[in-house]
């Protein structure tokens, strides 16, 4: 079954088992493997995108439910590296070992495009979902502060 998507910006058709998760369709079929496998299961948020600009994650999304709609992953987020999350990260070295990272972009990235100044608890509460092993909260509140134009601290 031919399913159409529309993917960081690109119209695409996919040949797949409407059933198959999004991350699959992302990862195998298009070469898309910026967005991650951690869990399976909906519970890491290493695989999050946004499914018209709301985050999914796409481990247990089945590719039928982003049919005729629009799917923004980390590639998606700019074309060079500009997006102010992403200067942010780098400016504050944000990722350790990195798997967790461009769903932990992706989470920010929604938060923002709502809430240009987020409070402490609103980025807590939008990242919460999104586990990194490493330990690299404390970065990552940082630079989503430094990417909102917020002080960094407090
Ligand atoms: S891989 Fe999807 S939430 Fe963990
Ligand atoms: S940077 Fe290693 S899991 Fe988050």
């Amino acid at each position: 079954m031919t399913i159409r998507v529309r993917i960081n910006g690109v119209d695409q058709e996919l040949d797949v088992d409407p059933e198959m998760p999004l991350l699959w369709a992302l990862r195998d079929v298009l070469g898309l493997t910026g967005t991650k496998y951690g869990c399976g299961q909906a519970l890491c948020g290493a695989c999050t995108v946004h499914l018209d600009g709301q985050v999914v994650r796409a481990c247990v999304t089945p590719v039928r439910r982003a049919a005729d709609r629009s799917v923004t992953t980390i590639e998606g987020l700019s074309k060079d590296g500009s997006h102010p999350l992403q200067r942010a990260w780098v400016d504050l070295g944000v990722p350790q070992c990195g798997f967790c990272q461009a769903g932990q972009l992706m989470s920010a990235a929604a938060l923002l495009a709502e809430k240009p100044k987020p409070t402490n608890a609103e980025i807590d509460q939008s990242l919460a979902g999104n586990l990194c092993r490493c330990g690299t909260y404390t970065r990552i509140r940082a630079a989503v502060k430094k990417a909102a134009g917020l002080p960094e601290e407090g």
